[in-house]
């Protein structure tokens, strides 16, 4: 089945409760559509409202009013349990912190998205760990801890990680935050041959102008609104 749009939204928002009564409205009204395979960056101000869009275009949080569709999937429709089987199929998510897991091998970490649930043989699951690895040129750390890489290479093996399962979208929060300039570009080029390889879409959070410039397509929040698609700060 082909699917018009990766990502389809139509008065999407995104209101949290505050304490002692209230509520903060973090996304308001956005309009969006994503192709697949387009790689869009979304960029704004602290606070603007960058994460709480890419938590719900990444199945993470549904707690918008409005229409969401990944997929064609309306997200709010869907139990947890749907939910979460959706999101580990559908979705690789980089985390800003990585989030690796300090206790595991690197080649154990890359591995962990097929412990929930999918059904791809073991040996399977190694092989593409290890090409993977390679892929991000780390294929000689399979079985170092974590903690003795350096950030951009911490940065590569969540990368990898969020690619195991071939996921057709790729949600990345400042996937270049802490790198320098030659990295971040390492880690750019590896995004295009992905979408090359694989089609896969990319939504990516950045503060860098550079990265966003790399980008098909950009989107500007401001006060949880889309701006507008341009580089210059408001
Ligand atoms: N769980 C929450 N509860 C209450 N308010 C929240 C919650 N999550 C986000 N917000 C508020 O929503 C707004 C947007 O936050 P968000 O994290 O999306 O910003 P951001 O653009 O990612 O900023 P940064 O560049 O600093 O990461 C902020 O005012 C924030 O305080
Ligand atoms: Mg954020």
């Amino acid at each position: 089945m082909t699917v018009a749009a990766a990502v389809e939204a139509r008065g999407l928002r995104r209101q949290f409760p505050l304490d002692g009564g209230g509520t903060v409205t973090a996304l308001d009204d956005v309009d969006l559509h994503i192709a697949p395979g387009e790689i869009v960056a979304v960029v704004g101000r602290s606070g603007a409202g960058k994460s709480t869009l890419l938590n719900l275009i990444g199945a993470i949080d549904r707690g918008y009013e409005g229409e969401l569709t990944v997929f064609g999937q309306e997200l709010r429709r869907l139990s947890e349990r749907e939910l979460a089987r959706f999101r580990n199929r559908q979705i690789g998510f980089v985390f800003q912190s990585f989030n690796l897991l300090p206790g595991l091998t690197v080649g154990d970490n890359v591995m962990l998205p097929a412990s929930f649930g999918a059904d791809m043989p073991d040996v399977l699951v190694r092989r593409r760990a290890h090409h993977l690895l390679d892929e991000v040129g780390l294929g000689d750390r399979f079985n170092q801890p974590p903690l003795q890489l350096s950030g951009g290479e911490r940065q590569r093996v969540a990368i990898a990680r969020a690619l195991l399962l071939e996921p057709p979208l790729l949600v990345c929060d400042e996937p270049t935050g802490s790198l320098d300039t030659a990295t971040a570009d390492q880690i750019l080029q590896l995004f295009r041959e992905i979408r090359e390889k694989r089609g896969t879409t990319l939504v990516m959070v950045t503060h860098d102008p550079a990265v966003a410039r790399s980008a098909d397509r950009l989107v500007r929040l401001e006060r949880g609104r889309i701006v507008g698609t341009t580089l210059e700060a408001p």
